[in-house]
């Protein structure tokens, strides 16, 4: 369980007491908590040290379909028709046809006008409106596991066709069967018009709903017909830029500072013919030649490409991290003396990035749409290579070269710097760690004996796997929080950290587990996901000197930072805390050295948890776990009196414990509890004064109302006497 803790500093704190007492007076649910243990928090403004800018950030890796049929929106899968190779006959998986081969005949051949990607599609129909089914014959894509349409939205549909005769080409979203059409359009045109390749183009609206849909193409013409990249993109993308738009809302929840991209393995390909090329993946999406995977093994149309990466990071405000091939795949190396070429191809993937619209791949660029460079800072030479046999020859030739271009680049070395000094130069070592939760928990201290000078560590690459893991339990979530709880304490050695795997789409896992699960309509986020919330202020905010005492059974990380909230922009205390025991714990915390006016509104305290630490989140309950936030002063709970004790200067102080509500003891719940004696703002003595005051008051009141009642009881009787007086 974790509790962020956040409180207004415009002066800063801690009327937490307050809020905690006028709890008291409402509840009494008692609970047996064994365990305390004490976070000393030290706020003096001269005790802070500011957390780099980008620590916490993502990473994106083309794998388990992230990109494709993942945050790419394209809906056409294998949209040219190449994932079957480059070679005619091609397997044109997950196209289908439709029709038998009595009314039409489908094969590939090489007739595309796309030089570097020449299979098209070639179907001859062999009926006419009188012999053809009545819904025509012709072939559907199902894109990746059922498009996803939707009622009243648009879709940009793109097609490159070729005929034999005059054209009459149903283009349609139907059901997965066929059966439900959402939305049609007929392309009709004289043989002279299409007698060559041309582009056709045009928007359909969905007149419902079908999470499972798929494109037709389809004609009752009889002659031969040609197609080629063929798309349907939704028109209405994150910022117009062609991302699916709830999965980059669901990134942007997690603020990220920074993006690594395109891999990981799928960076280094399995062989090197098949590793990621960023030139063919630039430039007019019809022409790109798209490739196969060998890692994840799976085809991409790499509509999704080292433009698209780039211009992801600007709209996402993260800057760009661009993770190189280095000659090194998993299979094969190019020797250090001909890794010229591999040199050269790097300088101009950055010249593409930030070179001037004069330079030759600058100019690129431009012609994509963005003249402006975008902020390329940070390189990776290759992704865990560094016990490869050509990686350090390889590796200097890079860096000599960029250094000698770029002296601003920030260049990140593969080879583990946090135990010894790395034998290379390097701005920054990558450091990835897998594991089992009790070991990524316990590496909370891990870089606190690194040392301080030389190169900073960039931990692209954090999880816990394995059965602890299920595919996103609670339990990992909890170990990588204290993991980067200790990041954040180190974080004069650390400079950025990011999760992985990013995303999945359920159709093709191929890493478990994830941060974000998806399919074609539907996502959600595991604890892992949830947990990098509670770490989405910490870029660039002071880290305050914050201990923890507790015996040695208590397995609780805490740190405190001050930080802006990117709700209302004012600063805050917050307190991150992880319990990893199966007890809950009491924690006691104290600030000292905070200022002098108290904000007692807007204390909030949000909570990650659940009775199960192996509990899920799942399509079914995609909020089953998740970060719950509560007003402070709205908590339901009760305070207990721990007792009294006397400070250093001989006063009595008085300790309180918040218990909340409905807490069960497996639920890993962190009660917590003020030292009022240690704040410097409300102490105990006031506290009693106060409700002191409050006594006399409540006396004095009662006795003016006895004073009123026995007034009017007097001047009844007054009436009564004189009544009696005239009477008698
Ligand atoms: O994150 C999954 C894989 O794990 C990455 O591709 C690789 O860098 C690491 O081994």
């Amino acid at each position: 369980m974790m509790i962020g803790l956040q409180r207004t500093t415009s002066g800063v704190l801690f009327c937490a007491l307050f809020l905690i007492s006028a709890s008291c007076k409402s509840f009494a649910y008692d609970l047996e908590v064994n365990q305390t243990a004490f976070l000393k928090i030290d706020a003096s403004p001269q005790s802070g040290r500011k957390i780099p800018d980008h620590l916490f950030g993502i990473f994106f890796e083309e794998i388990n379909h992230a990109g494709a049929g993942g945050i790419w929106a394209e809906l056409v899968s294998n949209r040219g028709f190449e994932a079957g190779g480059p070679n005619t006959p091609s397997n044109i998986d997950p196209w289908g046809i439709i029709g038998n081969e009595t009314f039409i005949n489908v094969l590939t051949d090489r007739s595309s006008c796309f030089n570097r990607n020449k299979v098209a599609l070639r179907m001859e129909v062999l009926c006419d409106p009188v012999g053809c089914p009545d819904s025509g014959v012709g072939v559907y894509n199902p894109g990746y596991w059922g498009m996803n349409i939707e009622q009243g939205k648009t879709y940009k549909v793109v097609l490159h066709v070729m005929s034999s005769g005059s054209l009459n080409l149903s283009v349609s979203l139907t059901s997965s069967d066929g059966m439900q059409t959402l939305a049609s359009n007929n392309i009709i045109a004289s043989a002279s018009q299409v007698s060559n390749w041309t582009k056709i183009e045009f928007q359909l609206e969905s007149k419902g709903t079908n999470s499972n849909s798929r494109l037709q193409l389809t004609t009752n013409h009889k002659g031969v017909i040609w197609l080629d990249q063929v798309s349907v993109m939704p028109t209405d993308t994150y910022k117009g830029h062609g991302f699916r738009k709830e999965l980059i809302s669901m990134i942007e929840g997690i603020q990220p500072r920074f993006i690594r991209f395109p891999g990981g393995c799928f960076v280094e390909g399995e062989w090197l013919r098949n590793a990621f090329r960023w030139r063919e993946s630039i430039g007019p999406w019809e022409e790109r030649p798209g490739h196969f995977g060998d890692v994840w093994m799976y085809w991409t149309d790499d509509g999704l490409g080292y433009y698209e990466f780039l211009q992801l990071a600007e709209d996402l405000g993260a800057a760009p991290i661009w993770v190189f091939n280095n000659g090194i795949s998993h299979q094969d190396e190019v020797a250090t003396s001909s890794i010229a070429p591999f040199v050269k191809d790097v300088l101009d993937s950055i010249e593409f990035a930030r070179g001037s619209t004069n330079s030759t791949w600058g100019s690129v660029r431009a012609a994509m749409g963005h003249p402006e460079p975008f902020e390329l800072k940070y390189v990776a030479i290759g992704n865990e290579d560094c016990g490869k046999p050509n990686y350090r020859g390889n590796y200097l030739k890079f860096y000599d070269a960029i250094r000698n271009a770029y002296s601003d680049i920030k260049m990140i070395s593969n080879c583990d710097g946090s135990s010894r000094p790395l034998d290379h130069p390097a701005d920054l070592y990558d450091f990835h760690v897998y594991n089992s939760a009790n070991t990524l928990f316990n590496m909370a201290n891990q870089f606190d004996r690194t040392s301080r000078t030389g190169p900073k560590a960039f931990v692209s690459e954090y999880a816990v796997t394995g059965k602890d893991a299920g595919t996103g339990s609670l339990l990992a979530a909890l170990a990588e929080a204290a993991f980067l709880i200790g990041l954040e304490k180190n974080s004069d050695a650390v400079e950025m950290a990011s999760y992985a795997p990013l995303l999945v789409n359920t159709n093709d896992r191929r890493w478990n587990p994830d941060a974000i699960v998806f399919n074609s309509w539907q996502q959600y986020g595991t604890p892992s996901y949830w947990m990098q919330h509670f770490f989405k202020e910490s870029s660039g905010a002071t880290l305050l000197p914050a201990t923890i005492q507790a015996n040695s059974s208590v397995h609780v990380v805490a740190s405190a930072i001050i930080c802006r909230s990117s709700e209302d922009n004012s600063e805050y205390l917050q307190i991150k805390v992880v319990n990893f025991d199966n007890e809950p714990v009491n924690l006691m915390f104290s600030v000292s050295g905070l200022q002098n006016t108290v904000n007692s509104s807007g204390s909030k305290m949000t909570i990650l948890t659940s009775s199960n630490v192996m509990d899920e989140n799942s399509f079914q309950e995609p909020n089953k776990l998740k970060k719950q936030q509560k007003l402070l002063n709205k908590m339901t709970g009760h305070c207990r009196k721990l007792g009294n004790e006397e400070d250093k200067c001989g006063r009595k102080k008085m300790k309180m414990q918040w218990v909340p509500k409905k807490q069960t003891r497996a639920s890993n719940i962190v009660p917590f509890a003020v030292d009022p004696s240690t704040s410097q703002h409300v102490n105990a003595d006031e506290f009693l004064q106060f409700m002191l005051m409050g006594f006399v008051l409540f006396l004095l009141l009662t006795l003016e109302w006895f004073i009123l009642t026995l007034q009017g009881f007097l001047r009844i009787m007054l009436v009564w006497v004189l009544l009696f007086m005239l009477i008698v």
